[in-house]
């Protein structure tokens, strides 16, 4: 079954100051079958985190589609779905990890995870108990898990937005560089929960600079630069 379709996608920015357009991606056409693993390559500045924020519609996509199969709605385009969808995807259906942390003032890093639990309705206990599992398995230190993750390393942080979106197994997932600060260790954990997440037929689009970590999870790669799907 496929869960995402791109159509001709492009998004342009108008940068006004400059009076200059940029094309931070073009013509991107590539789809998505459900419980695949998609991998995105390409040089730095080619448009490779640009497509996964339009998924995400944290970018507004200057041309194309991207239809996508969502459990609730079935199919619809992200690029005109309404704001209420979209906020729905992205708590039930859509995960979205980059090497930055977002998360609320004074929420611990253990509230943080149990936040994405509770936000869809899981009972607080067994929110608490799956967020402290999740915070094991990503082994972020139990003494960091009731302190404020401003004062984090990369690493930490990481780790902390790994779990935050994972918890909740999203159906489709966007991975954007969320290994980038890890040792290997602790990238070895993330390759295995990226499997497991695989095994039960989550859909994932991964950019990752480390061409052996996608080894194994890739299904097919993107060549942003050439364009072409290997
Ligand atoms: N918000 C933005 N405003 C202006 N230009 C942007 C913005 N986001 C990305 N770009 C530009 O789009 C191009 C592609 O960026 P990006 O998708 O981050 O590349 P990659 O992830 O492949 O390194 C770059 O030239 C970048 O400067
Ligand atoms: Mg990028």
């Amino acid at each position: 079954m496929e869960i995402l379709r791109i159509e001709d996608l492009t998004k342009n920015f108008y940068l006004h100051n400059a009076g200059k357009e940029i094309k931070s991606c073009h013509d991107i056409d590539f789809t998505l079958e459900e419980g695949q693993f998609i991998g995105i390559v390409g040089l730095s500045g080619a448009g490779k985190s640009t497509i996964l924020k339009c998924i995400n519609r944290t970018y507004l996509t200057t041309q194309g589609n991207i239809i996508y199969n969502s459990s609730a709605f079935g199919k619809l385009d992200l690029t005109k779905a309404s704001e209420r969808e979209m906020l729905y995807l992205r708590k039930y259906e859509i995960g979205y990890v980059s090497q930055f942390l977002n998360v609320m003032p004074r929420t611990t890093a253990k509230e943080h995870v149990m936040n994405a639990l509770l936000e869809i309705g899981t009972p607080k206990e067994q929110a608490e108990k799956d967020a402290k599992d999740m915070l094991f398995y990503f082994r972020l230190a139990e003494d960091l898990w009731d302190l404020y993750p401003n004062t984090f390393s990369g690493g930490e942080r990481l780790r902390l937005n790994l779990a935050h979106t994972m918890v909740t197994h999203p159906r489709l997932m966007l991975l954007d560089e969320p290994t980038a600060s890890l040792d290997n260790k602790t990238k070895m954990l993330v390759k295995d929960m990226l499997i497991k997440l695989k095994d039960k037929k989550t859909s994932m689009i991964g950019i990752f600079h480390d061409l052996e970590f996608m080894d194994g999870i890739c299904d097919k790669v993107f060549n942003i630069s050439e364009g072409n799907m290997i």
